[in-house]
């Protein structure tokens, strides 16, 4: 069965990168941050490497949101094997 990893704040950066770094190890990915114009890009990134991407908008700071999430992960790839729980900001 392919691995499944559900990884936040994955529009940019860090999450972005670790997005990338999964699919090339051919695992399908569920991707989430709240700008999902950002988020869609990066999922087309992933599936041009030969994987399934699932984006979905979500603010982790929303409890509700967030089981909205993982209920939807799971009804679409049935497993999350890895969850990369990135989300967050820099406070200087
Ligand atoms: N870069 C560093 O030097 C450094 C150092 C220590 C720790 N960190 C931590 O490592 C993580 C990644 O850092 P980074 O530099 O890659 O950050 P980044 O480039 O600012 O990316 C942050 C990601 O998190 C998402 N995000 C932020 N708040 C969110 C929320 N409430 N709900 C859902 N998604 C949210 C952003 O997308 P949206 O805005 O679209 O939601 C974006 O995809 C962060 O948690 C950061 O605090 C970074």
């Amino acid at each position: 069965m392919t691995k499944t990893v559900l990884i936040t704040g994955a529009s940019q950066g860090t999450g972005r990168a670790t997005a990338l770094l999964f699919a090339r190890k051919g695992y399908d990915i569920v991707l989430t941050a709240r700008n999902v114009d950002r988020l869609a890009k990066v999922a087309n990134e992933v599936r041009s490497l030969g994987v399934s991407a699932l984006a979905m908008g979500t603010d982790v700071g929303n409890p509700s949101r967030v089981e909205y999430l993982v209920q939807k992960a799971l009804e679409f790839y049935g497993n999350i094997d890895v969850l990369v729980n990135n989300a967050g900001i820099c406070l200087r």
